[in-house]
């Protein structure tokens, strides 16, 4: 038996579109590569992150809160996602940002302040080292000032966040439909791995008899395995046991982070300006364009086989191109 779909909100602007991405096929020559649109989710709170918060939200409503607390980088396009919906909800939005405060604040960090979410920042030590304590002081100040508050772990990926890419199974499922097409390859980028853990479960519960791959961003390919396993335990807890567990294949590829999470070599930008200018696509340094790239090396490489449709899922991001403007030749 499969657990049972848990209260959601709609907040995404959903099914988004699969579209081949017909230049970048015919100069690989052998595959068939198709992008799904969640790029495309919402204008302000756009990529990955609505899907998994359209769950997150509602759990949070359901439970009382009027206050939600979340975290990640600087440039987090979750933090920014979670400050716009939040702002349409009409419900407190406290960020925990790693780094220093700027006075003229860029891309995502600009957006979490026009869109009224709360601020506080933390030098990276101190934010790895004490973060489950921050957010414990946070909720219980709330708590004080008469708010109830509900917790968000860095990239919504939790039981409850990781509904979102298994929902969004059952529309790739009407996607390949439409299109005529059985890929048996699917790639997105991994961060905090909940899209990955989503996508896994969604993929054997919505029978697209596809392998999901992640291209790990930051850590390397057992942390990812581990996190997404835990978050696939952690659903599982929530939500009821599910029979086909045991047969769900993790894949992960760990030869693209670059110089570390945030930071990325030239071949990056140099994939961006490439996708930008052939299928008018827009990538971004920290996710995307990392994960585009190591897909089409690892097509270069004969993982995926000789030829064949494969599916990017295309997350997001687009915010966090400006910060990184003086990285592009044009
Ligand atoms: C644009 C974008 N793509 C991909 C990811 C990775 O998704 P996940 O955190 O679910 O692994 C993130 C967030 O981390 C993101 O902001």
């Amino acid at each position: 038996m499969f657990p049972s779909t848990p209260d959601r909100l709609s907040l995404a602007l959903l099914p988004t579109p699969l579209q081949p991405l017909s230049s970048i096929s015919r100069q690989l020559g052998s595959h068939r590569i198709w992008i799904k649109r969640d790029d495309l989710t919402e204008a302000v709170s756009t990529g990955n992150k609505i899907r998994k918060l359209e769950f997150i939200f509602a759990a949070a409503i359901a439970n009382g809160c009027d206050t939600v607390i979340t975290c990640g980088g600087l440039q987090s396009n979750h933090c920014r996602a979670t400050a716009a919906l939040g702002a349409r909800l009409g419900l407190k939005i406290h960020l925990v940002l790693r780094g220093e405060p700027s006075a003229d604040a860029d891309g995502n960090l600009l957006l979490d302040k026009l869109f009224g979410a709360e601020i506080s920042y933390y030098q990276e030590r101190e934010y790895f080292a004490n973060l489950s304590a921050i957010f414990d002081e946070l909720v219980a100040e709330y708590a004080e000032r008469g708010h109830k508050a509900w917790t968000v772990p860095t990239g919504a990926s939790d039981g409850v966040g990781i509904w979102g890419y298994i929902h969004a199974c059952e529309e790739l499922r009407h996607n390949f439909k439409q299109a005529g097409i059985a890929p048996q390859h699917i790639v997105c980028a991994s961060g905090s791995g909940g899209t990955q853990a989503g996508l896994t479960v969604g993929a054997v519960a919505h029978h697209l008899h596809a392998q999901v791959h992640g291209v790990a961003v930051c850590d390397d390919a057992q942390y990812f395995i581990d996190k997404v396993n835990e978050d696939i335990d952690e659903w599982q807890q929530r939500y009821g046991q599910w029979t086909l567990r045991k047969q769900l294949q993790i894949s992960v590829f760990d030869d693209y982070i670059g110089p570390c999470y945030g930071e990325a070599g030239p071949e990056i930008y140099r994939t961006i300006e490439h996708v930008a200018r052939t299928e008018g696509i827009l990538l971004d340094p920290v996710y995307t364009g990392k994960a585009f790239y190591g897909m089409l090396k690892e097509v270069q490489k004969g993982t995926f086989g000789e030829s064949g449709d494969i599916v990017f899922i295309h997350t997001g991001g687009s915010f966090g191109v400006f910060p990184h403007r003086n990285h592009f030749s044009g």
